[in-house]
C-alpha cells in the first residue's frame, strides 16, 4: 500500500479526520509564496480557531522548500515535497502523539525499535526540559542511550513568529554498519524521518513567548525521505517515487543514470515536477517575472537548460511526456492535476517554446562575454535576462559551473531601473517566513469581500473572484470579466463599497455544511477543495462567502476605500488595486 494510504488510514482509525490538501500557494498569507510545512494552512486553528473538522486532523500536505533549490541536483535535495502530518488542536497531547508515532513506525511500517533513535528537547530558560516525552519513550522500550537531549534542533518553528514549541524528532539507522549503542544525531547515518512538535507557545515578534489558549500537536514526515528509507536506497531519485520519471529522462535522453549525468537527470526530474504542481494549483500561476510566477519561470528553465545538457531533443515534447508521467502518477490524490492537465501540459510546451528560441543565443554570448576569463557585470547578468530570458540564477549557476562570479547587486540596480517594481526577491519573500494577519491585512480581507459584492452590482452576476492577494498596503483582486472597465463602471464600485462602509454592516462567521452553504447562495473560489463543513462568513445582506478568514465584526472601521488601479490579469480576467485610507 502506498505510504500516503496506509499513514492516512492509521490516523483514521485513531479518531482523525482527514483533511484535504490546501493548495500550494497559500490562499490568505501574501507573506510567503509557498506553503512549506504541512501545518501552514492550519496556523488560524493552532492559533485557537475552531476547525470545521473537529480536533484530530491528519493529511498529506504538498509543499515547495525554496531554501534547498540550489542544492537540487544532489541525491536528496527536492523543491517539492509532500508532508504526512496528523495534528491535535487542544485534544490529545505528548503521549498520546508518541506512542501513536511509535507504533507507526514499527508496526505498520515495521522499522525494528533497534534502528530507531530519538531526540527531545533539552530546556532552556524559557521552557523547560521534556520530561514527558523523555520518559514516554522510555516506557515505550526506546534505550536511554538512543535518546539525545537537544535544545537548539528541538525547538520548532515556522519562520520567526506564530505557533510553536518543544519537539521530539524520530531517527532511522540507515546504514550497513554495526547499529552504535549510543545515538548521535550529528552521525549523518541516522536520518530524521519524523518530527513530532508540541506547539503550545506563539512567539511574538518582540521575542515573547505566550502560552497558547490550547496545546497542540504538529507532526511532520516528508514522503520522499521515508520511502527511499524504507526502500533503502541513499539516493531519493532512485525510489519508486523518481523510478518512471528517471526512466523516461533516460529514454529521452539515450543515457544512463550514472556518473555526470545524474544531477542534471534529478534538476530535470525535480524541476519538472515542481512546475507541475505549481501549474495544476487552483492559484492559476503562469510563469512571469514576479513572485510564483518567477519561481515557476526559473524552475521550467533550469529544467530547459540541463535537458540540453543531456542532449534531449528540444522539438521534441519531451517536457509534456515527463509532466504527464508525473499527473498520472499523482492525479489520484491530487484532483486539481486531473482538472489542470490540459493547462499544465500547455503552459510548460509554451515557456519551453519562447525560452528554447533564445537559450543558444544567450548561451553563445555568456561565452562572447566570459571568452577572456571576466567575471559577469551587472550589466551583463541584466542583457542576459532582458534579452535571452535568462533568470539571474541561470546566469549565476553558468558562472559558478566556470569559476566566475556575478554582479548581483549591479544586476539589481539595472533591474530596478529597467522594471517598475522589483520581483520579490528583495522583500524576503524567498524565507517561509509567516505573518501573522494583520489589523490592517483583516480590513483588506473585509474589503475584498464587499469589492467582489459590489462588482456583481456594476458588472452583473457574472463576476467571480479570481484570486487575491493582500499586503499591509494594499489589496488586489482578480475576478472574471470581459471587458476592461471603463471610469464609471470603478467609480460606481468604489461609492457602492464606501456606502456599506458607512453604514457599518455586521460581519457574521457561520460554520455549516458545505451543501448547505452553497444552497444559501455563498460564493466561493474552489468549491470541490473545502471540506464538508464550511466557514462562512457574511457581511450584512449584501456579501456571503466560503471563507477562513479573518474579518473585522463591522465595515464601520475600514476607513475610505480607494481604487487605485484596473488593469488586464489575463484572458477574461482583469485585476483591481485597492487601498483603504
Ligand atoms: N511542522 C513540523 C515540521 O515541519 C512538523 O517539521
Amino acid at each position: 500500500m502506498n505510504i500516503k494510504d496506509l499513514y492516512i488510514n492509521f490516523f483514521t482509525k485513531k479518531g482523525h479526520k482527514q483533511i484535504p490538501s490546501a493548495p500550494v500557494v497559500p490562499e490568505n498569507d501574501p507573506s510567503v509564496l509557498f506553503n512549506t510545512a504541512g501545518m501552514m494552512p492550519l496556523i488560524p486553528y493552532l492559533m485557537g480557531q475552531k476547525h470545521p473538522y473537529g480536533t484530530r486532523l491528519c493529511d498529506y500536505q504538498k509543499c515547495i522548500r525554496l531554501t534547498d533549490l540550489d542544492s537540487v541536483g544532489d541525491k536528496t535535495h527536492h523543491t517539492f515535497f509532500e508532508m504526512l502530518g496528523n495534528w491535535s488542536l487542544g485534544d490529545y497531547f505528548k503521549e498520546e502523539a508518541i506512542s501513536w508515532s511509535f507504533e507507526f513506525l514499527t508496526q505498520e511500517l515495521n522499522i525494528p525499535v533497534e534502528r530507531l533513535a530519538v531526540t527531545v528537547f533539552a530546556g532552556n530558560d524559557n521552557i523547560p526540559f521534556d520530561e514527558v516525552s523523555y520518559n514516554k519513550w522510555i516506557s515505550l522500550g526506546i534505550n536511554p542511550q538512543r535518546i539525545a537531549k537537544t535544545v537548539d534542533d528541538n525547538f520548532w518553528i515556522a519562520g520567526d513568529t506564530g505557533p510553536c514549541g518543544p519537539d521530539s524528532e524520530m531517527f532511522y539507522f540507515r546504514s550497513e554498519d554495526a547499529i552504535p549503542d549510543e545515538f548521535d544525531p550529528d552521525d549523518n547515518r541516522w536520518v530524521e524521518i519524523w518530527n513530532d512538535v508540541f506547539m503550545q507557545y506563539e512567539k511574538k515578534s518582540d521575542g515573547t513567548f505566550v502560552e497558547l489558549p490550547k496545546k497542540n500537536v504538529d507532526t511532520g514526515m516528508g514522503v520522499e525521505r521515508i520511502t527511499s528509507v524504507l526502500e533503502g536506497k541513499l539516493d531519493n531519485y532512485e525510489s519508486s517515487i523518481w523510478q518512471n520519471v528517471i526512466a523516461k529522462i533516460c529514454e529521452l535522453s539515450k543515457k544512463e543514470y550514472v556518473g555526470e549525468y545524474q544531477k542534471s537527470m534529478r534538476i530535470i526530474a525535480d524541476h519538472i515536477r515542481t512546475a507541475v504542481f505549481i501549474l495544476a494549483d487552483p492559484a492559476g500561476i503562469k510563469p512571469s517575472n514576479t513572485d510564483q510566477g518567477y519561481i515557476l519561470r526559473r524552475l521550467i528553465r533550469r529544467a530547459i537548460r540541463h535537458a540540453r545538457i543531456l542532449g534531449i531533443d528540444s522539438n521534441s515534447s519531451w517536457e509534456c511526456e515527463i509532466a504527464q508521467i508525473i499527473l498520472n502518477q499523482y492525479d489520484k490524490y491530487y484532483v486539481e492535476l486531473k482538472d489542470n492537465a490540459e493547462v499544465v501540459l500547455k503552459e510548460l510546451a509554451i515557456e519551453k517554446v519562447k525560452f528554447t528560441r533564445t537559450l543558444e543565443k544567450g548561451l553563445r554570448k555568456f561565452s562572447e562575454f566570459t571568452k577572456n576569463g571576466e567575471n559577469i557585470t551587472g550589466e551583463v547578468a541584466f542583457h542576459l535576462f532582458d534579452t535571452y530570458g535568462f533568470p539571474l540564477e541561470l546566469t549565476k549557476e553558468l558562472a559558478s559551473e566556470n569559476n566566475l562570479s556575478v554582479d548581483e547587486e549591479g544586476y539589481e540596480k539595472m533591474f530596478k531601473e529597467h522594471q517598475e517594481k522589483s520581483r520579490t526577491a528583495s522583500a524576503g519573500k524567498f524565507k517561509g517566513g509567516l505573518a501573522g494577519n494583520s489589523e490592517v491585512e483583516t480590513k483588506y480581507h473585509t474589503a475584498t469581500h464587499l469589492l467582489n459584492a459590489a462588482l456583481k452590482i456594476v458588472v452583473g452576476p457574472e463576476v467571480h473572484q479570481k484570486g487575491s492577494n493582500i499586503t499591509d498596503e494594499r489589496m488586489r483582486f482578480d475576478f472574471s470579466c470581459d471587458h476592461k472597465l471603463s471610469d464609471e463602471e470603478l467609480n460606481q464600485a468604489e461609492t457602492i463599497v464606501n456606502n456599506w462602509i458607512k453604514e457599518g454592516l455586521d460581519v457574521k462567521c457561520e460554520q455549516m455544511p458545505k451543501e448547505e452553504a452553497i444552497k444559501s447562495g455563498a460564493e466561493c473560489m474552489f468549491i470541490e477543495k473545502y471540506p464538508d463543513v464550511v466557514t462562512v462568513y457574511s457581511i450584512g445582506d449584501i456579501s456571503k462567502e466560503l471563507c477562513g478568514g479573518p474579518h473585522v465584526a463591522n465595515t464601520s472601521v475600514l476607513g475610505t476605500f480607494k481604487i487605485i488601479k484596473e488593469e488586464s490579469s489575463s484572458s477574461g480576467v482583469r485585476r483591481i488595486k485597492a487601498v483603504l485610507k
